[in-house]
């Protein structure tokens, strides 16, 4: 397994260097460079088509790169199949919900934990106690941490298909959280949910970095949102970074303001900026 070179807490737990994919003649991403900070909340954003979804799943693994390098804690993990991440500490969510719908909650919560069990099969058959004491952690771990922090106690005997789309979306990130990351992707964690789900799923990400000391890196459309909890934001556009820094910043930048006129989004863009925060030349 790849060595850490750092373990310095201002060093990046993740970093994406030069990263470059196409698919065919479409440049998905090119020359993608950013870092994510330990305990932050890192947000990808950007008009549809900028290439969101590809720079996830190029991170997590699903997508192999023609240039440039993942690292998770100092490690080169650019070649590391996509389970190895996980189980490295990198878990995420999907854009589109990827439970398994038949399913319970809690059947589908301990799969996540499933991938990060130290014991294997073989092992299992020699070091049943263990694979005993695991198997009892697992079930505390799951129904007191993550059930009771996400409030989905009451479903957890539901079949996910029965589930409204806000409730699926948070047990998708319990069984992300399941896996216990140390860094966590969540894919437009907030998208097609109404107000109040939303304010439910950012006061769960706020506090899954607080109390769980988890950093998330997150990709989402809704700019109020990303606004609120972030520390560091890296605008995509065309599949570049065309800007990146604190909140305040990147909405005041020109180019960023520009990239949303052009993607014909300028009423779109005043509507989520409207509110608390106000952006230099467009509100
Ligand atoms: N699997 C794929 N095959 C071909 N083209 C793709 C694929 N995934 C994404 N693209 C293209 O790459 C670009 C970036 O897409 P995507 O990463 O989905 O953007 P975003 O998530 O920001 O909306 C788009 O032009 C899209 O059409
Ligand atoms: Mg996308």
């Amino acid at each position: 397994m790849q060595q850490a070179l750092s373990a310095s807490a201002d060093a990046p737990v993740l970093q994406v260097e030069a990263l470059t994919l196409a698919f065919g003649g479409v440049k998905a991403l090119t020359g993608v460079g950013f870092s994510v900070q330990p305990g932050s909340i890192t947000a990808v954003i950007g008009p549809n088509g900028a290439g969101k979804t590809s720079l996830f799943n190029t991170i997590s693994g699903f997508y192999r790169p023609s240039a440039g390098r993942v690292l998770f804690e100092g490690a080169d993990i650019t070649r590391t199949p996509a389970p190895q991440r996980a189980k490295l500490g990198l878990a995420r969510s999907f854009q589109n919900i990827a439970l398994f719908r038949g399913m319970t909650v809690l059947d589908n919560i301990k799969l996540g934990r499933h991938a990060h069990l130290k014991t294997n099969v073989l092992e299992a058959l020699f070091y049943v106690g263990r694979a005993r004491r695991e198997e009892a952690e697992l079930r505390r771990d799951v129904e007191e941490r993550i059930i009771d922090f996400l409030e989905i106690d009451h479903i957890r005997h539901a079949p996910v298909s029965a589930l409204p789309y806000g409730l699926q979306k948070r047990v998708e990130m319990a069984r992300a959280l399941a896996m216990q990351p140390r860094v966590l992707m969540l894919d437009e964690p907030v998208a097609g949910m109404n107000r109040e789900e939303t304010e439910d799923m950012a006061r769960f990400i706020l506090d899954v970095r607080d109390e769980w000391g988890v950093t998330v890196l997150m990709v989402e459309h809704d700019m109020g949102m990303v606004m609120d909890l972030s520390d560091h934001v890296v605008v995509l556009n065309f599949g570049q970074v065309i800007a990146q820094g604190a909140p305040a910043q990147v909405q005041a930048d020109p180019e960023v303001i520009r990239a949303y006129l052009g993607a014909g989004d300028v009423g779109d863009l005043r509507r989520k900026l409207r509110g608390e925060q106000t952006v230099a030349g467009v509100a």
